[in-house]
C-alpha cells in the first residue's frame, strides 16, 4: 500500500524473493532441460507478482479509503507481507467476490438495506466484515489470507469462488482488466503452486 501506517517507513513491492536464486541459475547447472525451464517459469513469475501493475480501482478499504480513483500497483500491493504474502497492514478489502453478479446457486443472496438512508440497497452474497462491525462500509470486505501452501487448499477464497489457481488468475484477469497474456497466465500459477 502507500508505506507503514505506524512508522511511515516506505511500500516495498517486493515481497516475494524465495527464487532469486533460480532467476541466475536458470540458464546454467547441471539440471535437465525440464526442470530448468520449470524454474525459470517460477523465477519469472515471482517477479510479475512483485511488479506487473494492475489498476486497482473500486476496491472499498482501498480506493474509497485514500480517495486514489486508480491506483497503479502490483499483487504486492494488497499481498505484501514478506514471503507470506498476507495483508502486511490490517486492511480488509472488498475485491468484488461477494457482488451479486458473481454469484453460483450454492450461495445466499442478502439484500441489506441502509438504516440511515433507506434507499441505499446492496445485494450481495456475503456481508463479511459488516456482520462483526455492522458499518455498512465494511459490507463485502474480507482480510487477505497468507498465500503459502496455497496447492494444498482448493477452492480459493473465502467463498471457493475460484476451484484452482487458473481461475483464480482469471479472476483477477476479468476483474482489473489485466490482458494477461497465456503465458503470463501460466507462469502466475506455476508460481503460486510452489508457495
Ligand atoms: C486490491 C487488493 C488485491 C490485489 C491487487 C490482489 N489481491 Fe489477491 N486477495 C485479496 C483479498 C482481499 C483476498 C481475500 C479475498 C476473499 O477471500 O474474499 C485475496 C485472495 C487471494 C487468493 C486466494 C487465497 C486463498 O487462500 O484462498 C489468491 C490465490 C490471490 N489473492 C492471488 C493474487 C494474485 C496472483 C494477485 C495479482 C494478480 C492478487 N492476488 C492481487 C486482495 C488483493
Amino acid at each position: 500500500m502507500s508505506g507503514d501506517y505506524k512508522t511511515g517507513a516506505a511500500f516495498n513491492p517486493t515481497a516475494f524473493n524465495l527464487y532469486e536464486s533460480w532467476r541466475a541459475k536458470a540458464d546454467g547447472g547441471g539440471d535437465d532441460q525440464g526442470r530448468k525451464a520449470a524454474r525459470a517459469a517460477v523465477a519469472r513469475c515471482e517477479i510479475l507478482f512483485n511488479s506487473r501493475p494492475i489498476q486497482i480501482t473500486d476496491v472499498k478499504g482501498l480506493n474509497d479509503d485514500s480517495g486514489i480513483e486508480t491506483l497503479p500497483g502490483p499483487c504486492t500491493t494488497c499481498h505484501g507481507t514478506p514471503t507470506s504474502g498476507n495483508h502486511s497492514i490490517p486492511a480488509p478489502l472488498d475485491i468484488g467476490l461477494t457482488d451479486a453478479k458473481r454469484r453460483t446457486s450454492d450461495m445466499p443472496l442478502y439484500t441489506l438495506r441502509n438504516k440511515q438512508n433507506p434507499e441505499l440497497v446492496v445485494q450481495t452474497t456475503d456481508p463479511g466484515r459488516a456482520l462483526i462491525t455492522g458499518k455498512w462500509r465494511d459490507i463485502g470486505r474480507f482480510k487477505g489470507p497468507i498465500l503459502r501452501g496455497l496447492a494444498a487448499r482448493a477452492p480459493y477464497f473465502h467463498n471457493g469462488f475460484a476451484k484452482d489457481l487458473d481461475a483464480a488468475v482469471d479472476f483477477y484477469n476479468e476483474r482489473f482488466g489485466l490482458g494477461l497474456t497465456d503465458a503470463e497466465h501460466d507462469d502466475l500459477v506455476a508460481f503460486l503452486l510452489t508457495l
